[in-house]
């Protein structure tokens, strides 16, 4: 049975995507990373140095933009125009600056209409921070993750170093806490728990634990 979507918001560094993953793989379900779709369109808008405030012009840029996801197995690709951003769009300027375009309603309403698409076919799991409430309300599962921005920042930095890059621990902490604020305090459809979302704090709890909880959720409509 692959009828069903799994949405799962929460702020940044919750440990979304791995959980996602993980749930996704289980389930022979499709995994959608949302939130590479708005990091794809920053790069090219970075890329072509487009004002990223400018609301005319980087919904105009996402017209003309092609981003495409693809999976093999727990890898996951992003493609923007054909090319390979997947490294890419993890870059510090990236992640910095994703969140201003993010805010603009009509960047929004294009991604949201490209992603419901996505999830058309069911037997999904994506991530976000407005899957449950605007992208796909009638998910049969909707889960927002949270965890101390303490916790979130620790991940984040071992994540860091075991990549081999170094970094400012409190730095790394502000710039969580900054596009979380951003995030959350937008118009149009801010990071916030749909009513109906099942909340799980993942301060205390490893990822397996966290994936093992969804899954439980997901056994109970599957
Ligand atoms: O999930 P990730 O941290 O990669 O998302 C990057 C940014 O994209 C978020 O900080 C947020 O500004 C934006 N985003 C969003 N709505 C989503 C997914 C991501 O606004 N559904």
């Amino acid at each position: 049975n692959d009828t069903i979507a799994i949405a799962i918001d929460g702020p940044a560094a919750a440990g979304k995507s791995t959980v996602s993953k993980i749930v996704a793989n289980k389930l022979s379900f499709i995994y959608i990373d949302t939130g590479a779709m708005y990091r794809a369109l920053t790069l090219k808008a970075l890329r072509r140095q487009v004002s990223l405030e400018d609301e005319e012009m980087t919904s105009q840029l996402l017209s003309e933009t092609s981003i495409e996801l693809e999976q093999d197995h727990d890898h996951q690709h992003v493609f923007v125009d054909g090319e390979d951003v997947t490294d890419a769009i993890r870059s510090e300027n990236v992640t910095n600056n994703v969140s201003s375009i993010a805010k603009q309603a009509s960047v929004r309403q294009e991604m949201v209409e490209r992603q419901q698409e996505l999830a058309q076919k069911r037997g999904v799991v994506m991530d976000g921070r407005d899957i449950g409430t605007h992208v796909i309300p009638d998910a049969e599962v909707k889960i927002f993750l949270r965890a101390s921005v303490e916790e979130r920042a620790k991940r984040r930095y071992q994540e860091n170093i075991q990549k081999g890059f170094s970094v400012d621990f409190e730095r790394l902490k502000q710039d969580i806490e900054q596009r979380d604020t951003i995030d959350s305090k937008r118009d149009a459809s801010p990071l916030i728990k749909a009513e109906d979302a099942i909340s799980l704090d993942t301060t205390d709890l490893s990822i397996n634990d966290v994936a093992a909880a969804i899954l439980q959720e997901a056994g109970k409509v599957l």
